[in-house]
C-alpha cells in the first residue's frame, strides 16, 4: 500500500521521517506545495483552494490513505477533504492536550508555537477552550521559522539568535512544555533545546500521528506490507531541485533519528 503525506514544503517530512520508521513495509508519496509555501501567512480561502488543487494532484498519482502532515491545512481543509475523498484521512493539530496533561504535576504553563493562521483558525480557539481549563496554555505564531526552514538555514548562532529574540518577553521558569504545532518546526528541536531551560520539555505530534495513522489503516481493513519504505517525491511546479532538497532534508532528519545512511 501506498500511503500520501501532503504539507506546504517540507515540514510534513517531520511526519514522514517518524512513519519510515515505524512502518517500513509501506510505500509512501510525498507531496509538498513548493509554488504556495508558506501557507501560515496567507488568507484562509486562498490557502483552501491551493490544498485542493495539490491534493487532487496526489489523488491521480493513486495513494490509499493520506496524511495531512501539515497543522495549518488541516485547520482549514481536514473536514471537506474527508467529504472529497473516501479513503482515510489524518490530520494534525498542536498537541496541546497531552502537554496540559503532562503540566498537571508541576503546575507550570503550556507555550504553544505554531503559524499565526493556525494559531487564528477557530479549530485551535475550541481545542484551547476544550482543554484549558485553568487558562495555563500561552500561543506564539513564528511566521519566519517556515522560511528559515525552507532554505534549510540551520545555522545556530543564527537560529539560537532568532529564537532568543522571540523568547526574550517570556519567563521561561513559568513553563513546563513547548508544543511544536507546525510540522516544519521539529527541524529545529535540537537548537531550541539550546535555547531553552533544562526543565522545559518540547513536544510534537508526530508520533501521535503516525500511530493515529496505523490505527486507521487497520480499522479499514487495507491490506498493509507489500511495501519496502519507498518514498516517491512530488512537488508542485514538478522543480527537480526542489525534489533534491527534500531528499536532504528527510536524510537530515534520519540522521538525527540515528538511521544508517
Ligand atoms: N508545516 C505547516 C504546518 O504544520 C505549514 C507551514 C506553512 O506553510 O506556513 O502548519
Amino acid at each position: 500500500m501506498r500511503i500520501g503525506f501532503f504539507d506546504s514544503g517540507i515540514g510534513g517530512l517531520t511526519v514522514l521521517a517518524e512513519a519510515l520508521r515505524m512502518m517500513p513495509d509501506k510505500d509512501f508519496l510525498y507531496m509538498a506545495d513548493r509554488l504556495h509555501v508558506p501557507y501560515g501567512t496567507k488568507p484562509q480561502d486562498e490557502v483552501k483552494s491551493y490544498i485542493f488543487e495539490a491534493v487532487g494532484d496526489m489523488m491521480k498519482e493513486g495513494i490509499d490513505a493520506l496524511v495531512v502532515a501539515c497543522n495549518t491545512a488541516t485547520s482549514i481543509a481536514i473536514n471537506e477533504l474527508r467529504e472529497t475523498y473516501a479513503l482515510p484521512i489524518v490530520g494534525m493539530e498542536p498537541a496541546v492536550k497531552p502537554a496540559v496533561e503532562m503540566i498537571r504535576a508541576t503546575g507550570k504553563r503550556v507555550l504553544v508555537f505554531a503559524t499565526p493562521l493556525t494559531l487564528q483558525l477557530p479549530k485551535y480557539y475550541a481545542l484551547v477552550s476544550r482543554v484549558d481549563e485553568k487558562g495555563m496554555v500561552d500561543s506564539l505564531p513564528l511566521p519566519e521559522l517556515v522560511q528559515y526552514c525552507e532554505s534549510l538555514q540551520f545555522d545556530r548562532k543564527v537560529m539560537n539568535d532568532y529564537f532568543r529574540s522571540k523568547l526574550s518577553a517570556y519567563e521561561l521558569d513559568n513553563y513546563g512544555i513547548i508544543v511544536l504545532g507546525c510540522t516544519h518546526y521539529p527541524f529545529y528541536t535540537d537548537i531550541l533545546r539550546e535555547v531553552l531551560p533544562p526543565h522545559i520539555e518540547i513536544v510534537d505530534g508526530n508520533l501521535g500521528t503516525v500511530k493515529r495513522l496505523s490505527a486507521l489503516i487497520s480499522r479499514y481493513g487495507i491490506p498493509g506490507g507489500g511495501g519496502s519504505g519507498d518514498v516517491k517525491f512530488m512537488c508542485t511546479g514538478g522543480d527537480p531541485a526542489y525534489i533534491d532538497k527534500m531528499q536532504t532534508a528527510l536524510a537530515l532528519l534520519q540522521r538525527k533519528q540515528g538511521v544508517p545512511e
